[in-house]
């Protein structure tokens, strides 16, 4: 076990009927005005908009709106909003969505406060001291932005996907109301599991070891395995959507990190330059490099990857056919529940490579912490997700 800090300073409402509270929650700050920010308008079908809006007159809240966060968001949304804020004076910042909305909520409230370009922060120029407040309501569990201090955006001008993180950038408070996620289409719910089983697999294959870290990342592995399945055949699930949700928060909230080496992330670096290139969903893109990936490198700590097959897909045999085994199964549990798995899936040629990886190797001149990887090594990757 490395030695950690675990402090999350984000409090966090979770259950049915939860999202009125937020104005309360809001004016509970002091704060008279908020930019109030979503997407392509999933919540005014939804009832989450009509909830929102009546929590926040409730509680004489003033907000002003910025809608069309697209999924994949970009940098010039950001812009955009962050004028509003500055025009109307606004004190905080509400994202009403998923990942793409509640990122681009975080970018905007650093953004306000910096007179620089915020894109200076994703390209490691700024460190990002201080932010409005930011607020969430969840309505799409997948990428645990709910809780924690990261954000991903895309400069379509470069067609870089890069990422921010800043301890101010932790919503102050976020809810998640599970009955909220009823509407999502199947594939939404699929990419989310892919993504929240990502980010356990970050941590879990960093090389380092704990036991308990380990059975509490097979456990939301399992769990999310099982929810998704469910949601598939009936989306109106309240245990399996509650399960789902709560599992995708923790998978990348700090706890699946304590005690570990910092997690990987070279799938998740590869995959940024796939939604950054081709748009594609973050989830369908993990799908398609995580299982290449880890053909590539599971020599480097075989007996963690065998743990994965015996402990997650209850593979009975030993050493390496294990290990391969145990990543077919995977593959194939992907598979079934509608995930690409491969670039051919879509529609990514295989003479797109050298592009692909050119766009990757933007980020550094190596990453990854089980193996580094460089250039070579993520053409050989993309090579073995082609298949
Ligand atoms: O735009 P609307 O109309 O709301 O539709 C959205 C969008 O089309 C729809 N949706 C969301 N909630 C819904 C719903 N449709 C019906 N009913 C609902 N309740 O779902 C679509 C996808 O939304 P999006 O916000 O893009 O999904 P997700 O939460 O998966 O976010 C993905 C983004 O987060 C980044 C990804 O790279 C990607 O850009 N990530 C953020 C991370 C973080 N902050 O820690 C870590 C992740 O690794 C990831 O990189
Ligand atoms: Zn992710």
């Amino acid at each position: 076990m490395e030695n950690f800090v675990f402090h999350n300073p984000t409090k966090l409402i979770f259950g049915k009927g939860t999202i009125p509270k937020i104005g309360e929650e809001i004016k509970s700050f002091g704060i008279k005005k908020v930019l109030m920010l979503y997407g392509g308008g999933s919540i005014k079908k939804n009832g989450v908009y009509d909830q929102v809006v009546e929590s926040l007159k409730r509680n004489g809240i003033e907000w002003v709106e910025v809608s069309g966060v697209k999924p994949n968001p970009v940098l010039s949304k950001v812009h955009e909003a962050i004028e509003v804020c500055r025009k109307e004076n606004v004190e905080a910042v509400l994202g009403v969505g998923g990942g793409s909305v509640i990122d681009s909520a975080k970018a905007i409230a650093a953004g306000v406060l910096y007179e620089g370009d915020i894109w200076d922060a994703f390209a490691g120029k700024h460190k990002i001291n201080n932010a409005l407040p930011v607020f969430a309501i969840l309505t799409i569990s997948a990428t645990g932005t709910e809780m924690n201090g990261n954000a991903v955006v895309t400069n379509e001008k470069t067609q870089e996907k890069w990422a921010i993180s800043a301890k101010c950038l932790y919503p102050r408070v976020s809810i998640i109301d599970p009955t909220a996620q009823f509407s999502l289409p199947k594939e939404q719910t699929v990419y989310g599991a892919v993504d929240a089983i990502a980010h356990t697999l970050e941590y879990y294959f960093d090389g380092s070891d704990s036991d308990i870290q380990n059975q509490i990342s097979e456990s939301i592995i399992r769990s999310i395995m099982k929810s998704t399945e469910v949601l598939i055949d009936n989306p109106q699930d309240y245990e399996a959507r509650a399960n789902f949700a709560w599992c995708a928060t923790i998978a990348l909230n700090g706890l699946t990190a304590a005690g570990r080496k910092g997690g990987d992330w070279s799938c998740h670096k590869i995959e940024h330059s796939l939604s950054a290139l081709y748009d594609i969903a973050h989830g369908a893109g993990l799908a398609i490099v995580f299982p290449a990936w880890m053909r590539y490198v599971y020599k480097q700590k075989p007996q963690q990857f065998e743990r994965f097959a015996k402990h997650v897909f209850s593979i009975d045999a030993v050493g390496e056919e294990a290990i391969l085994k145990g990543i077919d199964a995977f593959k194939a549990w992907l598979r079934k529940v509608g995930a690409p798995v491969s670039l051919r899936d879509v529609g990514i040629p295989a003479q797109d490579i050298d592009r692909i990886v050119e766009n990757v190797m933007k980020q550094g001149p190596s990453f990854g912490v089980l193996k580094k990887l460089g250039k070579e090594d993520v053409k050989q990757i993309l090579l073995i997700a082609s298949q």
